[in-house]
């Protein structure tokens, strides 16, 4: 089964053709990052209009990348929730419109099960049940994926996502946006241990987590070394902010799998790129005797394949929409 699958719900526009869930015939990203730099984070008007401009070209190259004519596609998929809600008002749109004219079923997709989903794409023998630690600009989740469409949030960020925390704090550091990738690369260049950054608990939600404190520690401290003139080591910083992060989801997730008995263990989402990250999750992965799934760089971030992979189990579920389908900013991955 070939799906037609697209994904706009924040400053990528992207279009991908994905045959049964697990192979990419296509996969095509028009990136606005650079027009958002300027500004240091993502405008959602310009977004939208930046959806508009390039959306049906990209629909037409992913077809023709992947070989494929109109008549081939036998459903599309759309990122339907959550994300910028006018961003994602246009995939859903566009899609609505391909899916009507060439008359194949129309199926909604929660962003961050794509996210989740993009390991299927790179793990051929990846199947549920396993837990998801799911990392991006707008979401931090632990999820238990009992099947391909049940799933259930076992933790969340109780305020700011991680990869916001990454980019507020790259961003009073002097870093560009989106700050998550030069943060990392900092990072890399110091041993860290000079910067005393907190970590959180959330009294009876062992799970969940917390990062605006972190993101306020930040914040202060670089302002203040600024305003008495002390010299700031921004490498140490970038390196003890990561590990901070780190610390904040790396344990939880393990302790996720020690409460479930769940010895699969799977990152997803564009913070899923970060070293520091990838190496704790895969030492305390080794520790504990779990496997771990790390997807590839390029399956972290924002891309329609993995719409077009979770689009076929949604689709296998009878999970199709009809014309009067919405976009919506929020909605549970679980409901
Ligand atoms: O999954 P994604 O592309 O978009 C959303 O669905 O939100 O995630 C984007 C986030 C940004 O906050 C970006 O700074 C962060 O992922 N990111 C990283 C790295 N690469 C991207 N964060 C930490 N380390 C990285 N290497």
């Amino acid at each position: 089964m070939k799906i037609l699958a697209f994904e706009s719900s924040c400053d990528e526009t992207a279009v991908a053709v994905v045959e049964d869930g697990r192979t990419v015939l296509s996969d095509v990203i028009a990136s606005q990052a650079d027009m958002h730099a300027v500004y240091g984070g993502v405008v959602p008007e310009i977004a939208s209009r930046k959806h508009v401009e390039v959306i049906a070209a990209l629909a037409e190259q992913a077809l023709r990348e992947a070989g494929c004519c109109r008549e081939d596609i036998d459903a599309v998929a759309v990122t339907y929730a959550p994300g910028l809600i006018g961003a994602v008002l246009v995939g859903v749109n566009f899609a609505k419109s391909v899916a009507f004219s060439m008359g194949v079923p129309l199926i909604p997709v929660h962003h961050i099960r794509g996210h989740i989903a993009a390991n299927y794409l790179a793990f051929p023998e990846l199947e549920p049940p396993f837990l998801a630690l799911a990392i991006s600009g707008g979401n931090t989740l632990i999820v238990d994926v009992r099947g391909y469409t049940d799933m259930q949030i076992l933790g969340a960020t109780r305020d700011d996502a991680a990869g916001e925390c990454f980019d507020k704090a790259a961003r009073v550091l002097g870093l560009p946006y989106p700050g998550g990738r030069p943060m990392d690369e900092l990072a890399q260049q110091s041993e860290g241990g000079a910067y005393k950054l907190p970590r959180s608990h959330v009294a009876g939600a062992e799970l969940d987590m917390s990062f605006s404190g972190l993101k306020t520690a930040v914040v202060n401290l670089v302002h203040h070394a600024q305003q008495v003139g002390e010299p700031l080591d921004r490498a140490a910083l970038a390196r003890d902010f990561t590990q901070a992060v780190s610390d904040e989801l790396v344990p939880r997730v393990m302790e996720a799998a020690h409460r479930t008995g769940r010895t699969i263990i799977v990152a997803a989402g564009g913070v899923a790129a970060n070293t520091i990250i990838r190496a704790d999750l895969e030492q305390a992965c080794r520790q504990q005797g779990c496997t771990l799934y790390l997807p590839p760089l390029r399956l972290c971030g924002d891309n329609g394949a993995m719409i077009g992979a979770q689009g076929y189990y949604e689709y296998l579920a009878g999970h199709t929409a009809g014309m009067d389908l919405n976009a919506y900013a929020t909605m549970d991955l679980d409901a």
